[in-house]
């Protein structure tokens, strides 16, 4: 049976990881500046999270969602002080597009309103209504077309306020990436966050922050979005939570009730996803990584600035997007084949920095130096 081709490759099979390295089944040694779509958080195979996985799945992988699970708790516990979101509530699933999901699904049974606002370039994962709710409509399957989602101009103010002139009591949500990842690294400003939350206030509406990319302190907060100062309704979480263990969640406010029944899942929150995400936990407050994320994001983002035939960049913390000049756009590939570093890319011709919060300045002087030497051999290289 041949898989079904839905990626396309680079002729390239890891097989080990540590850190932020990676080494292909030749022995070949990569630096990590990509964490496989910013989902590794502490470093690959970080010996704490290998033990905790490993003693939780020595006592007990799965029993279903039918009975008490206080590793569930436990987690919810360490999320509510990590994030500061103190008595929200937490709903386990297994990834980004379902945390969305539940928490589009929940802004509609919370309101019992139809209609989510949705930003353009947004990208909220592959499932019915979070795909529905993202900016691309050659992933929208016709079957998942709809007309309950209006987009509106990111950023945009005045556009969002005549919206609810409009149409505010239709209005069941209002869902945002903090800063957009695969759009291609653009930050929400604080003005239009704040204004998110007073129109939600003042319409009853939810407001959701998808944290599945920028969250779990990639940003130099626990959310990005916490950098304009107001709370969120729901906060959708994945990547970075379990470090390369699926799971995904959504923090609910506590003015948003739960009912038996309202959501459900065979396989969110089983033990073996919460041992993976209190190990992250664990080792981001001990490692203090969150704060490292500020540090490290300055110090690359200003060497960016610095560095001969990168134009643009943009970015908080270590989520990071540059933009090359004219005539070094093959820089992914360079980097990738001579040089043996992996970045991530949003297109036209983005360089995404999405390296695990652990990375060292050692590494990320390393990786200067080569993107130095790689755009030095690009100019080098006749047209
Ligand atoms: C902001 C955002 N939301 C949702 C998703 C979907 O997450 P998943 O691929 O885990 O379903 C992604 C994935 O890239 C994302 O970047």
């Amino acid at each position: 049976m041949s898989l079904f081709q839905v990626y396309p490759l680079q002729p390239i099979a890891i097989t080990k990881a540590l850190g932020s390295h990676v080494w292909d089944d030749k022995g070949t040694e990569y630096l990590d500046m990509y964490g496989g779509h910013a989902v590794i958080s502490i470093g690959h195979t970080h010996p704490h999270w290998v033990k905790r996985i490993e003693d939780q799945l020595h006592k007990m992988a799965f029993y279903s969602n039918s009975v008490i699970m206080p590793i569930q708790e436990e987690l919810a516990a360490a999320l509510n002080k990590i994030s500061s979101k103190q008595d929200y509530q937490l709903f386990l699933c297994n990834s980004g597009a379902e945390a969305n999901e539940n928490a589009l699904k929940l802004a509609s049974f919370h309101t019992g309103r139809k209609k989510i606002i949705s930003f353009s370039k947004a990208f909220h994962g592959r499932t019915s209504l979070a795909v529905a709710a993202t900016d691309n409509p050659s992933i929208i399957a016709p079957v998942n077309e709809t007309d309950n989602i209006i987009f509106l101009p990111f950023n945009d103010v005045e556009a969002l306020t005549q919206c609810f002139a409009k149409q505010g009591d239709e209005i069941a949500g209002i869902i945002i990436e903090g800063i957009q990842g695969v759009a291609g690294i653009y930050e929400a400003t604080t003005i239009f966050l704040q204004t998110i939350r007073a129109l939600c206030d003042k319409h009853g509406a939810v407001y959701i922050a998808d944290s599945v990319q920028c969250g779990y302190g990639r940003s130099g907060k626990f959310f990005a979005h916490d950098y304009a100062g107001v709370n969120a309704d729901i906060y959708s979480m994945a990547k970075g939570m379990g470090n390369g263990f699926p799971i995904g969640g959504i923090l609910i406010a506590p003015h948003i009730q739960p009912k038996f029944g309202l959501l459900g899942t065979t396989f969110g929150g089983n033990p073996l996803a919460c041992a993976a995400a209190l190990a992250v936990i664990e080792v981001m407050e001990k490692e203090n990584l969150i704060e490292a994320a500020i540090q490290k994001g300055k110090y690359l983002i200003e060497a960016l600035q610095n560095t001969k035939g990168v134009k643009a960049v943009r970015g908080n913390g270590l989520m990071i997007g540059f933009e090359m000049e004219a005539g070094l756009e093959s820089i992914r590939q360079v980097l990738l084949n001579d040089f043996k570093i992996f970045t991530g890319e949003a297109k036209p011709n983005i360089v995404r920095l999405l390296p695990s919060l652990a990375i060292s300045m050692e590494e990320i002087d390393l990786f200067l130096n080569k993107l130095n030497e790689a755009v030095q051999q690009l100019k080098q290289t006749p047209a």
